[in-house]
């Protein structure tokens, strides 16, 4: 035991007061009658040998009785629970109730728990108490004195975890079986250990499954509300492109198809008024399936126009003058032309940039002065052989475009055909198939939807014109930007005319 400095060692001596037939006798450790019954043990005196200093609790000691080893500090530093059955003096401890510190005993062994018995007594006193009570546990010494100030049975047991008393009970309140089943009620409230299992296992789920669980929850959630965003933005422009689709498709069927001859300068008035009547009368039987329109000399035009159904066969110019009207010898105004009953007008023909130099300046005037007098206008464009071998026909054909036509207003456009005719197909046999055609056509639609928006490119008819004939009609007209045709040498006999037209039937 430990003694502070400048204080002097306690010194006791415990006597045993016993009485035998009405006599009392002081016994002490050393000659106590363990082995004669007939000494009935009465009382237990402490005498101080010398007055002093008296030993705190917290100079608490635990001795090995039989080695003298200090044990105090690997008992308190022990880790986990620590019965201690505290008896000062074994020799007058209370052992009626041995069989429940036994059964204790066995419990703590059971579940790893340490138990010790602290005593004062010598070996004697501890060899006596094993005999009558058949304890098995260890005893060590600690000081008599300082035992009585933890617990005040005799014996008592001490519960510590970790150094720490936790719970204390009297001899005669020693835990039940019931309670040792349930070792935390062994425990008092408030003293709770800080590591035990459960705790850790509830702290491991507060801390760490808990939020993990929630933060897989809300990321669970948040996926799904990103995916419920994206579906609806998805189905929304699915929606959207699918109106789009069905309104492209609605002014695809919606967009006039035509089929328009072109006589050059071919037939007398005469043949040509036959012609156009034998036109006439066939599609009059037989009604077709697409705008028709026969372009014709000036000079046929005022007597073709009597001949012709208009219901049925529109009627139009292959030229008209770049004047309004004046001192332009052997020119013919677009007024004149729509003077004869006539609505179209071919402009831009290759025949005529080629021919008679027409260049993109004078189409544009004669185009404003077409549609200022309410002629519909079948503008031509188209590239030479050169020039498609040099792979520049989108650049041609768009040059054409952009000097003629693309400076009209969206109002103006309604009145606009487009045809196009690589030079290289017209009038020589050599169409152009039927894919090169429809990626022409697509480009220009696209260079027409820059300029005045998908919808109006999407009303516009667009023609192709070069060797067309029955016999490839229906192949170019099942392209879908192909809208019809502008049709030569095949326009001269009315059979041939029809059956390309007949084409749309197909
Ligand atoms: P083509 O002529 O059909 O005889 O080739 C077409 C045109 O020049 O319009």
């Amino acid at each position: 035991m430990k003694v502070p400095e400048g204080a002097k060692q306690t010194k006791y001596k415990t006597t045993f007061v016993c009485v035998k037939n009405g006599v009392e006798k002081e016994f002490d450790e050393n000659n106590y009658p363990y082995n004669d019954t007939t000494w009935v043990f009465k009382d237990s005196r402490q005498e101080i040998l010398e007055q002093g200093y008296e030993p705190p609790i917290h100079d608490f000691s635990i001795t090995d009785g039989e080695t003298g080893e200090d044990l105090t500090q690997q008992i308190l530093d022990k880790k986990g629970y620590t019965f201690l059955l505290v008896a000062p003096y074994l020799e007058t401890a209370d052992d009626s109730n041995f069989d429940e510190i036994n059964h204790i005993y066995e419990y703590a062994k059971a579940n790893g728990y340490a138990f010790y018995g602290l005593t004062a007594s010598t070996e004697k006193g501890i060899g006596h108490w094993r005999d009558i009570t058949g304890a098995e546990y260890p005893f060590y010494i600690t000081d008599g004195i300082t035992l009585k100030t933890v617990i005040r049975s005799s014996p008592g047991l001490v519960l510590l975890y970790q150094g720490t008393i936790i719970n204390k009970w009297s001899q005669n309140d020693l835990p039940t079986a019931g309670r040792l089943n349930a070792p935390l009620s062994l425990i008092q409230e408030g003293h709770e250990p800080e590591n035990h299992t459960w705790m850790k296992i509830v702290l491991i789920i507060i801390c760490y499954i808990l939020p993990l669980i929630l933060l897989i929850i809300t990321d669970r959630i948040w996926a799904w509300t990103q995916w419920v965003k994206k579906r609806e933005e998805w189905v929304k422009q699915k929606e959207q492109s699918n109106r789009l689709y069905q309104l492209i498709k609605r002014k695809r069927q919606m967009r006039k198809k035509i089929v328009a001859g072109n006589w050059k300068m071919n037939e007398t008035l005469q043949e040509g008024i036959a012609l156009a009547k034998e036109i006439n009368e066939s599609l009059k039987a037989e009604k077709p399936n697409c705008d028709v329109v026969i372009c014709t000399p000036f000079i046929h035009l005022a007597s073709v126009a009597g001949v012709l159904d208009s219901g049925i066969v529109g009627l139009g110019a292959e030229n008209c003058a770049d004047k309004e009207k004046g001192a332009y010898t052997g020119e013919v105004s677009a007024a004149m032309v729509k003077s004869t009953g006539a609505q179209y007008v071919i402009l831009g023909h290759s025949e005529r940039r080629q021919y008679y130099g027409e260049t993109a300046e004078i189409l544009k005037e004669k185009v404003k002065l077409a549609l200022a007098n309410g002629l519909k206008v079948i503008f031509c464009c188209g590239e030479t052989l050169e020039e498609r071998e040099a792979e520049k026909q989108n650049e041609v054909v768009k040059a054409e475009l952009d000097g003629s036509v693309f400076n009209l207003t969206a109002e103006e456009w309604k009145s606009i055909i487009l045809a196009y005719e690589p030079i290289w197909a017209i009038g020589t046999g050599k169409t152009a198939t039927s894919d090169q055609a429809q990626e022409m056509l697509a480009y220009i639609r696209s260079i027409v939807a820059e300029k005045y928006g998908k919808e109006v490119a999407e009303e516009t008819s667009i023609l192709y014109g070069g060797s067309c004939k029955a016999s490839n009609a229906p192949e170019l007209f099942s392209k879908p930007d192909i809208d019809g045709g502008l049709i030569g040498g095949a326009s001269l006999k009315a059979a041939d005319f029809k059956g390309i037209i007949d084409a749309w039937k197909k």
